[in-house]
């Protein structure tokens, strides 16, 4: 246990050469989003504040620090999917990032294929071996301590259908490392990948 702790109350500044805030809470998976606008545009971007929040019924959400295209797209069209990113897709994931007008559709930019969906008008990534569809059910501008707003909006989804890969399922069970998923980390460029050797299992006590 160690007597030396740096601590710092971040309104105040964290007076260390780069934020750890990111690099702390991580590494995080990757909402990687795609949404259409009234007009029909897709759109395609990745946001590592995402997490899934509900098991019944599932809903994953993510956080768009500003008003972004995704933001709102799905406001105007209450759908997105989330799809995952992975190491053999972490290239063309980073190539969607890029601040493009919003006219700029981001499955051409980075050379991937639009999908139809399901159950929603929006596509999924092809090249992804998970996609989701979710039905827009919060979208929630986040607010300080304090009460003040903050120029964050939290859009939550209900996932409505699911495609998975069979090659991820072994014997019916969903392999997470198989699908070699990226993490981000901290700082301007820090991912994680995951693969079996980082798995190990520990249950609930039994009470
Ligand atoms: C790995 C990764 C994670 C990101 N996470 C977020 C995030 O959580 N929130 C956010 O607002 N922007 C995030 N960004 C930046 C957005 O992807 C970027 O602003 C993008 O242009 C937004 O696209 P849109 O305007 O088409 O929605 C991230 C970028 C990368 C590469």
């Amino acid at each position: 246990m160690s007597t030396s702790f740096h601590f710092y109350e971040p309104r105040q500044g964290h007076g260390l050469p780069h934020d750890p805030f990111n690099a702390i809470v991580g590494p995080r998976p990757i909402g990687w989003i795609s949404s259409r606008d009234k007009a029909g545009i897709l759109n395609l971007a990745p946001y590592s504040f995402f997490n899934a929040f509900n098991y019944v019924p599932p809903i994953v959400g993510f956080a768009s620090i500003g008003w972004k295209d995704s933001v709102r797209n799905i406001e105007e069209t209450g759908e997105f999917c989330w799809n995952l990113a992975t190491r053999p897709l972490a290239g063309q994931m980073n190539q969607t990032c890029a601040a493009v007008p919003p006219e700029t559709d981001e499955f051409a930019l980075s050379g991937l294929t639009p999908a139809p969906s399901r159950t929603v008008g929006v596509p999924r990534v092809l090249e992804s071996p998970v996609s989701m569809e979710c039905r827009l059910s919060q979208l929630i501008q986040l607010q300080g301590a304090d009460g003040g707003k903050v120029p964050t909006w939290l859009v939550l989804g209900e996932v409505v259908g699911v495609h998975i890969d069979r090659a991820l399922l072994k014997d019916g069970v969903y392999d997470t490392a198989a699908a070699q998923p990226i993490l981000r980390g901290g700082g301007p460029a820090d991912y994680f990948t995951i693969g079996p050797e980082q798995l190990f299992r520990m249950f609930r006590p039994q009470l």
